[in-house]
Formats: C-alpha cells, sequence, structure tokens
C-alpha cells in the first residue's frame, strides 16, 4: 500500500487525483486538504487551509500530491523533500518560487520528485534518468491556449470569460489564464530547469495546438524521443502515484484512425511577452522567478476579477521584475518576504496602470 497526502483535493487536479486514487487498490488516501472548501470524511486525516505541513506531520505520507495553486503550495513541497518523502507534483508555482531552495531539500534525501504536469512527467519518462550531458535540448510543447493566433491589438479586449475557455484542458482557473498568456509555459520553462537540472539555452517551446505530443527529449546522438497521447492529466496523475508500476486508467490509448493532427509552430513572443519575462527571470536566478511568480498571481486575480486588462498581466509582471530586488534567498522566510514584496509592488504598479 502507497499512503498518499492529497494537498488541494477540491481542484481539478485534486478531483482527478482522487478518481485514480479511489480506482487503485494499492493507493490509500490518508490525508486531504482544501484552502477553504469543506473537505470533512474525504480522508481519515483532512485539514482546511492554514499551514498543510502540520497535516503532513500528523499523516505520514509515502507520498505527498501537492495540486495546490500558487505560492501557497512552497512550504509542503519543501517539507516533502526535506524528509526524502516522494513528491508528485502539480504546484509548478513552488519550484518556480523556490526551486533553489527546493533543490537543495531534494538532492541527497532519497525522495523522488514525480512531476505531474504533463510535459514534465513526459519529460522525465523520455529522460529515465540520464544525466544532462546526454541531452541536446528539451522540447516543451504549448497548445496556445484559446488566443493562438491573436495579434496584440486583438489581446487588447479579451474578457476573462474568453481567456477561460481553453480549447484542449479542462483545468482551474488561474492555470487557464496562464495558458492563455503563455506564462503556464514559462514557468513550466522553469520548473524544467530545475527537475532536470537543464540550461535555459537547452529548452526550447514550441505551440503544438492538439496536445498530443506532450514533450520531446533530443539526445546528442541525434535521435529524438516524443511523448504522445490524448491531453488527459488522470495519466501524468497516475504514473506520479502509481510509479514505477503504470497502473492501467480508463484513458484511450491513442488512435490513428481519426485525423491525428501534428503541427508544430514557434510561439509569437511578442503578442504574448510572458514566456519572454519567464525566461529572462529564470535565467536572472536568484528570487526574479519568485518575483515573477509573485507578480503573474496578482495580476491573473485582478484580471479575474475584471481590474485588469489582459495585456495588463504582463505589464505587471515586466515592471514588477524590474522594480523589485532579486537576490537569492537563503531559506523560505527570507524566499516569503521576497514574494510579499513582490506582491506589494505588483498592487501598486496596477493601481497605477488602471488609473
Ligand atoms: N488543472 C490542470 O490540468 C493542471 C495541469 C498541470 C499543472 N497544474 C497545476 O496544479 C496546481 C493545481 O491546479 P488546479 O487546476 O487543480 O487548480 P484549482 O482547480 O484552482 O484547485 C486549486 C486547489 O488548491 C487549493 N488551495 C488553494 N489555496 C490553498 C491554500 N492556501 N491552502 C491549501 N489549499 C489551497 C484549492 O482549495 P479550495 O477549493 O478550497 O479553494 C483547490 O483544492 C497548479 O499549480 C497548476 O499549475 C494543473
Amino acid at each position: 500500500m502507497k499512503r498518499v497526502a492529497l494537498l488541494g483535493a477540491t481542484g481539478s487536479i485534486g478531483r482527478q487525483a482522487l478518481e485514480i486514487i479511489e480506482a487503485y487498490p494499492e493507493l490509500e488516501l490518508v490525508a486531504a486538504a482544501s484552502g477553504s472548501q469543506p473537505i470533512d470524511g474525504l480522508a481519515p486525516l483532512t485539514q482546511v487551509g492554514g499551514d498543510l505541513t502540520e497535516l503532513l506531520e500528523r499523516a505520514a505520507p509515502d507520498v505527498v500530491l501537492n495540486a495546490v495553486v500558487g505560492f501557497a503550495g512552497l512550504p509542503a513541497t519543501l517539507w516533502t523533500l526535506e524528509r526524502g518523502v516522494d513528491l508528485a507534483l502539480a504546484n509548478k508555482e513552488s519550484l518556480v518560487a523556490g526551486g533553489d531552495l527546493a533543490v537543495s531539500a531534494w538532492k541527497g534525501r532519497g525522495g523522488r520528485i514525480l512531476p505531474v504536469d504533463s510535459e514534465h512527467s513526459a519529460a522525465f519518462q523520455l529522460l529515465e534518468g540520464r544525466p544532462p550531458d546526454v541531452v541536446h535540448s528539451l522540447v516543451l510543447t504549448a497548445s496556445g491556449g484559446p488566443f493562438r493566433g491573436r495579434t496584440r491589438a486583438e489581446l487588447g479586449v479579451v474578457t476573462p470569460s474568453e481567456a477561460l475557455a481553453h480549447p484542449t484542458w479542462n483545468m482551474g482557473p488561474k492555470i487557464t489564464v496562464d495558458s492563455a498568456t503563455l506564462m503556464n509555459k514559462g514557468l513550466e520553462l522553469i520548473e524544467a530547469h530545475f527537475l532536470f537540472g537543464l540550461d535555459y539555452d537547452r529548452i526550447e517551446v514550441v505551440i503544438h495546438p492538439t496536445s498530443i505530443v506532450h514533450a520531446l527529449v533530443r539526445f546528442r546522438d541525434g535521435a529524438s524521443l516524443a511523448h504522445v497521447g490524448y491531453p488527459d492529466m488522470r495519466v501524468p496523475i497516475s504514473f506520479a502515484l502509481t510509479y514505477p508500476e503504470r497502473a492501467a486508467t480508463p484513458i484511450e490509448p491513442l488512435e490513428f484512425g481519426s485525423g491525428l493532427i501534428l503541427e508544430f509552430a514557434l510561439p509569437d513572443e511578442q503578442a504574448f511577452p510572458c514566456l519572454g519575462l519567464a525566461r529572462a527571470a529564470g535565467e536572472a536566478g536568484g528570487t526574479a522567478p519568485c518575483v515573477l511568480n509573485a507578480a503573474n498571481e496578482v495580476a491573473v486575480g485582478a484580471f479575474l476579477d475584471e481590474q485588469l486588462p489582459f495585456l495588463g498581466i504582463s505589464d505587471v509582471v515586466e515592471r514588477t521584475l524590474s522594480s523589485v530586488d532579486s537576490p537569492p534567498a537563503q531559506d523560505l522566510d527570507e524566499l516569503v518576504a521576497v514574494d510579499a514584496e513582490a506582491r506589494r509592488t505588483a498592487s501598486a504598479l496596477m493601481r497605477e496602470l488602471v488609473h
């Protein structure tokens, strides 16, 4: 039996994880957490909000599925890695904001990070633990979101409900807006850097509208391997929770008789500047990715509340990055302080921008 703690149990990933856990007898849900929705009776131990590491201490799980959205997931990520417990990681923001701290907590402690993001799950499977020097480059695919092909001028008038209508994935609101701005792929670029130890110039992003190819690795011998399958998050969730068993799921295998379309194009970074901002923040290092993430969380929240136009998201992120110092953080307290300052700055810049 594998004892699972599920953080973010009421979300899009959390609900799909419950389905996987229910169907696989060797997974036992020992603890579950949400942010504010009641979850009484969902698991022997439950917690709503507060410090999720208290729940983890009590539950002593074999694997933690961190499916909380945003920076709030970071303490649980660090707790899990520090104790050498396996981490099924959906909460990409924790690795983006706290990548250096997470990697030093992870190394040598014996726990594995099993990525739940479909692209990183794919890359994890393609790499099979091989060291970075056999890899020429990693290619992350992006659907392009609901606004693929639109010009910057056209993006000036898009609404939250249009941004929430994602063409291939059904996800929580924050990541759906991140997909529409391409910030999601920027966050994934930083996530991949920390997960696989690859420099940023060896991680590429391509637009692939049907989301059939999840990632592709080019090796130094000239071979490229791709991970393909229908876009369904239950596959990477199941892979992470049942690793290395690769348990059966109800998802159909890929069919070639139904018009599979594999198209690729380079992203339009002028219309979607968030991708370049994330790459620059990743390359700058220190706490720049934490600042990027904080500003983005604030701006996306404001966009969803109709307080900021769509193009304001990248503006707020860019201005926050150039206004907040981002030296490396020595510990979680320092990182939390940087995150808080970036949030304050982003909110102030946003007020200037909309008045
Ligand atoms: N959805 C996808 O297909 C997908 C794919 C790849 C990666 N991811 C990543 O997975 C994570 C979750 O995404 P999602 O789409 O599942 O988001 P979501 O549907 O918005 O769900 C978020 C979950 O986090 C909980 N939560 C929020 N703040 C919390 C806090 N302070 N403490 C404890 N729990 C808190 C929410 O609880 P309440 O319901 O009580 O607010 C909810 O259970 C994100 O990092 C996202 O980038 C998602």
